[in-house]
């Protein structure tokens, strides 16, 4: 969606706190002996709190409120009796709808002990998505998001998972502009506008440039053998620097 009132801003910013921090508070349960549904109830309560709706259920009828991947599962993990592990390196996505409006969020957290490897690939994610949010103005072409990506990456030595991609929210969980490649296209000539509403949500592997279907009509996965992360905000495109959208409020943060 294009934002074009104060309205529709301040809508889209309410759904974008409650989905950030319901986001935070779920990665702060996080906990060895826990199933991934227990972790999805923790989120399913939050997001009830505030009547807000989980858009898998709502758009897609996924089978979860939120999506709990663990590695080798990149996204689209179904919460349920998997046992969360010390070391597991776990993805969740939280996105949802409060009166129309949708915002869309994920990150990557490891279960201690910390691997190396896996902190690794979570810190080369993060810089990816603060290079593609920095390179994300009005005027400039949309292949610019993948390009700053892209760059990331292969200054550190990760490959992408080139069939996820960002993507258009706002008024519906995934819209136009879809499928922005996590790579750069040159030959995609798209425009980033000012008050555009887009998610930038790299996914970088250490090795895999794909994900598959796991079987169970959800689940996306890359071979054992490989570690990928995601990080994932809303945000309004402007003039100058995006204004992040699912930035979690300091005092959950602070109180878990
Ligand atoms: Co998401
Ligand atoms: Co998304």
């Amino acid at each position: 969606m294009s934002i074009k009132t104060e309205a529709d801003f301040n809508a889209l910013k309410k759904i974008g706190v409650i989905v950030a921090d319901c986001l935070q508070l779920m990665a702060s349960k996080l906990e060895p002996g826990m199933t991934t549904l227990d972790l999805d109830k923790i989120g399913a309560d939050y997001l009830a709190k505030f009547g807000a709706r989980s858009a898998p259920i709502l758009v897609y009828d996924f089978p979860g409120t939120t999506c709990i991947s663990i590695n080798p599962q990149v996204a689209h993990g179904i919460p349920g009796a998997q046992v969360i592990q010390p070391g597991d390196l776990i993805n969740i996505d939280v996105s949802a709808e409060l009166g129309g409006f949708f915002a869309d969020t994920g990150g990557s957290f490891i279960v201690p002990p910390i691997d190396v490897k896996k902190q690794a690939v979570c810190d080369a994610t993060k810089r990816a998505l603060r290079a593609a949010i920095q390179s994300a103005v009005a005027g400039k072409k949309l292949n610019s998001i993948g390009r700053a990506i892209e760059n990331e990456a292969d200054k550190l030595g990760y490959t992408i998972i080139e069939n996820l991609g960002s993507h258009g929210v706002g008024r519906g969980l995934h819209e136009e502009p879809k499928f922005i490649p996590g790579y750069y296209d040159p030959d995609d000539n798209r425009v980033l506008k000012e008050n555009m509403v887009i998610t930038i949500e790299p996914f970088l592997s250490t090795g895999a440039h794909e994900v598959d279907d796991s079987g169970d009509g959800w689940t996306l996965i890359t071979p054992p053998k490989f570690l990928s992360a995601q990080y994932e905000h809303t945000m309004v495109i402007t003039k100058s620097k995006p204004i992040i959208i699912t930035q979690p409020t300091k005092f959950l943060m602070g109180e878990h």
